[in-house]
């Protein structure tokens, strides 16, 4: 190939990359995550590459230690990763900085913790608003309460988290989550959301995930230990040791998140 030729493919390639990670609702590029510790640097997630349509919906599972929380936090921009590119909704956050990146988590962002981590002095309903509340909105209180309705929990709305149950107190941080981006392009988030449940009500805060994903079309990645849960996911992405795991991922399924 002529020199012009290679520079003109070179180009249509970075053009073809930017279009892709533009329509793609999340797309990660070779992340690489180390820390520093007493005993060196410790590298958390090595060369992860993964894209996400709009809508969509990805698990992401692994043993304990594997890194799952580590990509879940970079992906949604909580944090930056050492090496390594992320776009979310099209914008790339790895070439933000922290208030760049806080003003595009509050117009897209929902997420759900490991820990529920609601406001303890907050009522359910104050917990829902708090997000849309910093953003200046108005209706911030009326959005709560049908969010809070939509989790079942329209009864609840003055009680304090110390007042509700382990599964009412997920779907309030669900509910949150839910409620705490803008528009309409929303990408929620949630670290193990039926973790600390027990059957019944994990099997209602996965309808709930689902229910609200589909309403809303709200693209959806979850991190769980339940393969149920996984298997309601369109894609699934399985880890170990800071890596996903080769040839192991559902056929069909990874080709739409791996580059
Ligand atoms: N800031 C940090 N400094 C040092 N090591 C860390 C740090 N954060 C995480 N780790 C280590 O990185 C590894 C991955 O942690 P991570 O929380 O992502 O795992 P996980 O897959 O979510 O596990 P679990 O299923 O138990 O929640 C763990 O071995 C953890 O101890
Ligand atoms: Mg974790």
């Amino acid at each position: 190939m002529s020199t012009k030729l290679t520079a003109a493919s070179t180009k249509l390639t970075a053009a073809s990359t930017k279009l892709t990670a533009l329509s793609a609702m999340l797309r990660a590029e070779s992340l690489h995550h180390h820390v520093a510790t007493g005993e060196g640097p410790l590298t958390l997630l090595n060369n992860i590459s993964l894209q996400l349509a709009r809508g969509e919906s990805l698990a992401i599972t692994g043993a304990s230690g594997s890194g799952k929380s580590t990509l879940l936090g970079l992906l949604a921009g909580l944090d930056r990763p050492s090496e390594g590119r992320i776009w979310l909704a099209g914008e790339e956050i790895t070439a933000m900085d922290e208030e760049q990146r806080a003003a595009l988590r509050s117009r897209c962002v929902g997420f759900v913790f490991q820990t529920f981590q609601l406001l303890p002095g907050l009522t359910a309903r104050e917990n829902v608003m708090l997000p849309s509340e910093l953003r200046g909105e108005r209706s911030a209180a009326k959005r709560a309460g049908e969010f809070l309705a939509r989790v079942g929990l329209e009864h609840r709305l003055h009680h304090y988290p110390r007042q509700l149950s382990g599964g009412e107190q997920q779907r309030v941080a669900i509910a949150r989550a839910f409620a705490s981006f803008s528009g309409d392009d929303g990408i929620l988030f949630a670290d193990e959301p039926t973790g600390s449940l027990d059957a019944g009500n994990g099997e209602k805060v996965i309808e709930l995930l689902f229910k609200l994903n589909a309403e809303s079309n709200t693209t959806l990645v979850l991190v769980t230990h339940e393969q149920r849960l996984a298997e309601r996911c369109g894609a699934h992405l399985r880890m170990a040791a800071g890596e996903i795991k080769a040839g192991e991922a559902d056929s069909g399924s990874l080709s739409e998140v791996s580059i």
